[in-house]
């Protein structure tokens, strides 16, 4: 499978670029689907010929069929994960205008049904042109860990956005548990979850991704926090007057405001 993934070592002379490490990634991470999806349907079936043959499932094999399902659900997880990670900074992906303060509301309403929160956005930062697909995917990350690792009833979340110099800054902030500072760093790599992985939530890879797509935009994601005092994720990236952005891109009304400013997404988009 890597092989076909691969192609032959002529096509492959430069698969160790991260394009081609995505791209074999991406194609790996399909392959596994039908097998995953085996998985999750075979323990279903072997039940039902137990039904169907008028017998009890000892206990036991009960239990590991139970397994089967829940470690198949877990992979798949860690492969959707995965996937999102590979394609980071997807060459296709395009700019638009983007209304901040509702981009953020939309995301939040989605993943903070439970929860009370607070978005306050100065109206400089209020419409950005940038790839709305990765900014939503970055709140989607911050926003959604702020609520899977809160075990507090009363969750409570606030979004920030300022802007510095040339520089915007988004803050979310949680009142949850809090990660103890020697973990600040490890939380952004691939896979890395502070719990034991049967008792984990999530894959590991939220954060992953965030970081990706903040350096794709020259900018970062870091946090403060320490244990039962909450957390603050804190995501920049540096931003240019309009001028760059055309009048197709930029409505002619929001033009005249000379608010608009424009994400440094150039590594993805080269002039
Ligand atoms: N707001 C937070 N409060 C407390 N711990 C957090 C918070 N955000 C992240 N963490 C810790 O950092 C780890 C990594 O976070 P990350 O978002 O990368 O993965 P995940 O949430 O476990 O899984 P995924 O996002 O892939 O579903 C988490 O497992 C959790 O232990
Ligand atoms: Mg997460």
């Amino acid at each position: 499978m890597l092989r076909a993934a691969m192609g032959t070592s002529t096509e492959c002379k430069n698969c160790t670029t991260p394009e081609a490490v995505n791209m074999i990634t991406h194609r790996i991470g399909h392959d596994l689907r039908a097998p995953l999806r085996a998985l999750k349907i075979l323990p279903e079936w072997i039940s039902e010929e137990f039904e169907s043959a008028e017998t009890d499932i000892p206990p036991k094999a009960q239990q590991f069929l139970e397994m089967i399902t829940s470690k198949a659900v877990q992979m798949e997880g860690l492969l959707a994960g995965l996937l999102e990670y590979a394609l980071v900074a997807d060459p296709e992906a395009t700019v638009s205008c983007v209304d901040i303060p509702a981009e953020i509301d939309e995301v939040a309403r989605r993943y903070l049904a439970n929860g009370a929160y607070e978005i306050e956005v100065a109206p400089e930062l209020s419409t950005l042109v940038l790839i709305r697909e990765d900014l939503s995917a970055i709140f989607k990350h911050l926003i959604s860990n702020a609520v899977l690792h809160n075990d507090q009833c009363d969750s409570y979340d606030r979004v920030t956005g300022r802007l510095h110099d040339a520089t915007a800054i988004f803050c979310v902030e949680d009142n949850g548990p809090g990660i103890e500072r020697e973990f600040h760093q490890r939380i952004f790599e691939p896979f890395a979850i502070l719990k034991p992985r049967d008792e984990a939530r999530g894959s590991g890879l939220g954060l992953a991704v965030a970081q990706k797509i903040a350096g794709c935009w020259g900018g970062r994601i870091t946090v403060r926090s320490e244990l039962a005092k909450g957390s603050r994720f804190q995501f920049e990236f540096p931003v240019e007057a309009c001028e760059l952005a055309s009048e197709e891109l930029v409505p002619a009304e929001i033009q005249c405001k000379g608010l608009v400013l424009w994400a440094n997404t150039q590594e993805r988009h080269p002039e």
